[in-house]
């Protein structure tokens, strides 16, 4: 039974016995129960290391897609819950803390979102999946940072495309391919705090160091960068790279497993502006914890639920995107 506390709180705070071996019982419940455990780059080493699979926002929407598991728990954020959810109605999916939400999916109201593109009726619309499932309702193509250019560079040069939300994102792709689609004006709250004069000064520091972007950056901070792309992508490149020093703007997060690939090279997390907070955190991802994640396993609480109508329109450009995907070799 969800108790009233757990519903006001968005997450199941039951005292958990302090004996208790937190590892083996989620791997306990997770057999017993079916359950695939998928964990974002940002969630924190721990979640990262006991999750079945990590993976950026395409390779989750893709595990999700393919699971034969009963339960998956998504540990991320909740348009990454909505996702799975959207792509497997049939299955329980839980996210340990419901108020896990993303500032730059919250930077697009669906309605507004669907009177915008209402007044440009001739243009398709592609929306990053940092998005509600209401806003991929609207949507004609779903991409993520792995395959957003390649996606835009599937439609003929001269259609006319809304893309939305993030602003950052879409002016990235718009100077990598000559585009000028029209942008939604929204934005990460971690990745627009990158500050461009500290990079400088780490650059002046490390010579040799490579910058690793994520496209979510300010433009300033995208144009110095040695290397822009996903996650994923940044982490591929970190490996491959024969450098010793990497300075990452993107959340912290995937220093864990960048540290873990590579023990011998050295990850600098780029600084924001304001040296006395930790806001190259993503205060949303931080909300799972591994007391969560047990937690949730245990109640199988809180599921995330997407409206009917809403999932049956939302699947329909993820499912494009994943196909587009496969296609690509992506
Ligand atoms: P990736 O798909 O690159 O992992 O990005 C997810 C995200 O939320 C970036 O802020
Ligand atoms: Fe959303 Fe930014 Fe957090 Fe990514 S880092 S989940 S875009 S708020």
């Amino acid at each position: 039974m969800v108790e009233k506390n757990w519903l006001e709180k968005g997450f199941v705070d039951e005292p958990i016995d302090k004996s208790i071996d937190l590892k083996s019982e989620i791997d306990r419940l997770r057999k017993e129960k079916n359950a695939v455990i998928l964990a974002h780059y940002y969630q924190s080493g721990e979640l990262q290391d006991i999750a079945d699979f990590v993976g950026d926002s395409l390779a989750l929407a893709q595990w999700a897609a393919r699971t034969d598991a009963d339960i998956i728990v998504m540990c991320g954020v909740h348009f990454m819950g909505e996702t799975a959810k959207v792509l497997c109605p049939d299955k329980k999916v839980l996210v340990p803390d419901l108020n896990a939400g993303c500032s730059l999916a919250d930077s697009c109201n669906a309605e507004e979102f669907a009177k915008f593109v209402g007044e440009h009726p001739d243009h398709t619309v592609i929306s990053y999946v940092n998005t509600t499932a209401a806003v991929k309702a609207v949507t004609d193509v779903v991409v993520t940072s792995t395959n957003a250019r390649q996606i835009v560079e599937s439609f003929p040069a001269d259609e006319k495309i809304i893309f939305g939300p993030d602003r950052n994102l879409g002016s990235y792709i718009n100077a990598v391919t000559g585009r000028q689609m029209l942008l939604w004006n929204g934005a990460c709250h971690v990745h627009e705090q990158f500050s461009v004069q500290k990079i400088v000064e780490l650059k002046q520091q490390y010579p040799d160091a490579l910058v690793l972007a994520h496209p979510e950056c300010k433009g300033a901070v995208v144009k110095l960068a040695d290397v822009v792309g996903s996650t994923a992508a940044l982490l591929k490149h970190a490996v491959k790279s024969d450098r010793k020093n990497f300075i990452v703007a993107t959340e912290s997060g995937i220093l864990h497993e960048m540290q873990k690939q590579c023990p011998e090279k050295n990850f600098i997390p780029a600084p924001p502006e304001d040296s006395t907070c930790a806001c190259n955190e993503c205060n949303f991802m931080r909300l799972n914890t591994m007391e969560k994640l047990y937690n949730t396993l245990k109640h199988e609480w809180p599921a995330v639920e997407v409206d009917a109508d809403v999932a049956e329109k939302a699947v329909r450009p993820i499912h494009r995107m994943l196909e587009i995907s496969a296609k690509l070799g992506l």
